[in-house]
Protein backbone atom coordinates (compact mmCIF):
# COMPACT_ATOMS: atom_id res chain seq x y z
CA UNK A 1 0.00 0.00 0.00
CA UNK A 2 1.48 3.54 -1.02
CA UNK A 3 0.25 6.53 0.59
CA UNK A 4 1.36 10.48 0.54
CA UNK A 5 1.41 10.91 4.69
CA UNK A 6 1.21 14.64 3.61
CA UNK A 7 -2.72 14.44 2.48
CA UNK A 8 -3.12 11.89 4.95
CA UNK A 9 -2.92 14.37 8.56
CA UNK A 10 -6.79 12.87 9.15
CA UNK A 11 -7.88 10.04 11.62
CA UNK A 12 -9.97 8.36 8.58
CA UNK A 13 -7.09 7.49 6.63
CA UNK A 14 -5.54 5.63 9.52
CA UNK A 15 -9.02 4.16 10.86
CA UNK A 16 -9.24 2.45 7.68
CA UNK A 17 -6.15 1.16 7.40
CA UNK A 18 -6.61 -0.84 10.73
CA UNK A 19 -9.10 -3.39 8.65
CA UNK A 20 -5.95 -4.42 6.89
CA UNK A 21 -3.76 -5.43 9.87
CA UNK A 22 -6.19 -6.35 12.33
CA UNK A 23 -6.59 -9.95 11.70
CA UNK A 24 -2.82 -10.18 11.13
CA UNK A 25 0.20 -10.45 13.68
CA UNK A 26 1.59 -7.61 13.75
CA UNK A 27 4.60 -8.22 15.65
CA UNK A 28 6.83 -5.01 14.46
CA UNK A 29 6.42 -1.14 13.50
CA UNK A 30 8.87 1.08 11.65
CA UNK A 31 8.08 4.48 11.37
CA UNK A 32 10.76 5.99 9.21
CA UNK A 33 9.24 8.22 7.14
CA UNK A 34 10.62 11.89 7.01
CA UNK A 35 10.42 15.12 4.96
CA UNK A 36 13.82 16.58 5.83
CA UNK A 37 14.14 19.93 4.36
CA UNK A 38 16.81 22.19 4.69
CA UNK A 39 17.11 26.19 4.59
CA UNK A 40 16.18 29.15 6.56
CA UNK A 41 12.61 29.22 8.40
CA UNK A 42 11.39 32.64 6.68
CA UNK A 43 12.47 30.83 3.35
CA UNK A 44 10.28 28.49 3.73
CA UNK A 45 7.02 27.95 1.65
CA UNK A 46 4.20 27.59 3.92
CA UNK A 47 3.10 24.63 2.20
CA UNK A 48 6.54 22.35 2.85
CA UNK A 49 6.57 23.90 6.68
CA UNK A 50 3.06 22.21 7.01
CA UNK A 51 3.98 19.03 5.33
CA UNK A 52 6.94 18.56 6.91
CA UNK A 53 5.07 18.83 10.11
CA UNK A 54 2.62 16.30 9.23
CA UNK A 55 4.59 14.04 7.79
CA UNK A 56 7.37 13.70 10.46
CA UNK A 57 4.74 14.02 13.35
CA UNK A 58 1.16 12.92 11.95
CA UNK A 59 2.03 9.18 11.02
CA UNK A 60 4.19 8.21 13.74
CA UNK A 61 1.42 8.91 16.55
CA UNK A 62 -1.56 7.51 14.66
CA UNK A 63 0.41 4.36 13.66
CA UNK A 64 1.74 3.46 17.31
CA UNK A 65 -2.14 4.62 18.35
CA UNK A 66 -3.69 2.10 15.94
CA UNK A 67 -0.91 -0.50 16.23
CA UNK A 68 -0.08 -0.65 19.98
CA UNK A 69 -3.35 -2.31 21.48
CA UNK A 70 -2.98 -5.24 18.80
CA UNK A 71 1.05 -5.81 20.12
CA UNK A 72 0.11 -5.81 23.77
CA UNK A 73 -2.91 -8.65 22.87
CA UNK A 74 -0.26 -10.83 21.05
CA UNK A 75 1.83 -12.34 24.32
CA UNK A 76 4.78 -12.18 22.51
CA UNK A 77 7.72 -10.26 21.45
CA UNK A 78 7.17 -7.30 19.70
CA UNK A 79 8.99 -3.74 18.78
CA UNK A 80 8.26 -0.24 17.47
CA UNK A 81 11.16 1.34 16.12
CA UNK A 82 10.44 5.00 15.46
CA UNK A 83 13.18 6.54 13.17
CA UNK A 84 14.29 9.87 15.25
CA UNK A 85 17.55 11.70 14.73
CA UNK A 86 21.02 13.06 16.50
CA UNK A 87 19.93 16.39 15.23
CA UNK A 88 16.77 16.22 18.28
CA UNK A 89 19.65 16.34 20.61
CA UNK A 90 20.91 19.81 19.12
CA UNK A 91 19.48 23.07 17.88
CA UNK A 92 20.77 24.34 13.98
CA UNK A 93 20.02 27.21 11.99
CA UNK A 94 17.99 26.19 8.89
CA UNK A 95 17.29 23.18 10.73
CA UNK A 96 14.47 24.55 12.96
CA UNK A 97 11.75 22.43 11.80
CA UNK A 98 13.46 19.13 11.09
CA UNK A 99 15.04 19.49 14.63
CA UNK A 100 11.67 20.34 16.21
CA UNK A 101 9.71 16.87 14.63
CA UNK A 102 12.44 14.45 15.44
CA UNK A 103 12.41 16.07 19.27
CA UNK A 104 8.89 15.37 19.02
CA UNK A 105 9.55 12.32 18.47
CA UNK A 106 11.68 11.40 20.84
CA UNK A 107 9.64 12.45 23.68
CA UNK A 108 6.60 10.86 21.93
CA UNK A 109 8.39 7.11 22.38
CA UNK A 110 10.07 8.41 26.07
CA UNK A 111 7.03 9.36 27.41
CA UNK A 112 4.67 6.20 25.75
CA UNK A 113 7.90 4.06 27.24
CA UNK A 114 6.64 5.90 31.06
CA UNK A 115 2.60 5.37 30.29
CA UNK A 116 2.17 2.02 29.06
CA UNK A 117 4.29 0.45 31.45
CA UNK A 118 6.06 -2.84 31.57
CA UNK A 119 4.49 -4.07 28.58
CA UNK A 120 6.16 -0.97 26.56
CA UNK A 121 9.32 0.04 27.13
CA UNK A 122 12.32 1.43 25.68
CA UNK A 123 15.05 -1.07 24.67
CA UNK A 124 18.05 1.59 23.84
CA UNK A 125 18.93 4.96 22.27
CA UNK A 126 21.04 4.91 19.54
CA UNK A 127 22.80 7.68 16.96
CA UNK A 128 19.57 8.84 14.66
CA UNK A 129 17.03 5.99 16.60
CA UNK A 130 14.94 5.26 18.98
CA UNK A 131 14.48 1.89 19.65
CA UNK A 132 10.87 0.62 21.59
CA UNK A 133 10.55 -2.75 22.40
CA UNK A 134 6.90 -4.27 23.45
CA UNK A 135 6.60 -7.46 26.11
CA UNK A 136 10.27 -7.93 25.91
N1 LIG B 1 19.99 9.53 6.42
C1 LIG B 1 20.49 9.99 7.57
O1 LIG B 1 21.67 10.40 7.67
C2 LIG B 1 19.65 10.02 8.83
C3 LIG B 1 20.22 10.45 10.03
C4 LIG B 1 19.43 10.46 11.16
C5 LIG B 1 18.11 10.07 11.11
N2 LIG B 1 17.57 9.67 9.92
C6 LIG B 1 16.18 9.26 9.91
O2 LIG B 1 16.07 7.96 9.39
C7 LIG B 1 14.87 7.81 8.64
C8 LIG B 1 15.23 7.34 7.24
O3 LIG B 1 16.15 8.27 6.67
P1 LIG B 1 16.53 8.18 5.14
O4 LIG B 1 17.75 9.01 4.92
O5 LIG B 1 16.51 6.75 4.69
O6 LIG B 1 15.32 8.97 4.51
P2 LIG B 1 14.79 8.95 3.03
O7 LIG B 1 15.71 8.18 2.14
O8 LIG B 1 14.46 10.34 2.66
O9 LIG B 1 13.45 8.08 3.18
C9 LIG B 1 12.34 8.67 3.76
C10 LIG B 1 11.14 7.82 3.44
O10 LIG B 1 9.99 8.62 3.71
C11 LIG B 1 9.12 8.48 2.61
N3 LIG B 1 8.31 9.70 2.47
C12 LIG B 1 8.71 10.97 2.35
N4 LIG B 1 7.67 11.80 2.24
C13 LIG B 1 6.56 11.00 2.29
C14 LIG B 1 5.17 11.26 2.23
N5 LIG B 1 4.67 12.50 2.06
N6 LIG B 1 4.32 10.21 2.30
C15 LIG B 1 4.78 8.95 2.45
N7 LIG B 1 6.10 8.64 2.52
C16 LIG B 1 6.98 9.66 2.42
C17 LIG B 1 9.99 8.27 1.41
O11 LIG B 1 9.23 7.65 0.42
P3 LIG B 1 9.71 7.71 -1.13
O12 LIG B 1 10.93 6.86 -1.22
O13 LIG B 1 8.54 7.16 -1.86
O14 LIG B 1 9.98 9.14 -1.43
C18 LIG B 1 11.06 7.37 1.98
O15 LIG B 1 10.65 6.02 1.94
C19 LIG B 1 14.20 9.18 8.65
O16 LIG B 1 13.18 9.20 9.65
C20 LIG B 1 15.32 10.14 9.01
O17 LIG B 1 14.84 11.29 9.66
C21 LIG B 1 18.31 9.64 8.78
Amino acid sequence: MQVDFSKAEGVEFFNNLEKHFKDKDVSMLINNVEFGDYGSFLDMKLKDARDMFVVNCVPVTLLTRKVVPYMLERKKKSAIINMSSQLSEVVLPNRALYCATKRYIDYLSRSLSEELGDGYRELGVGIGYWVLGLGC
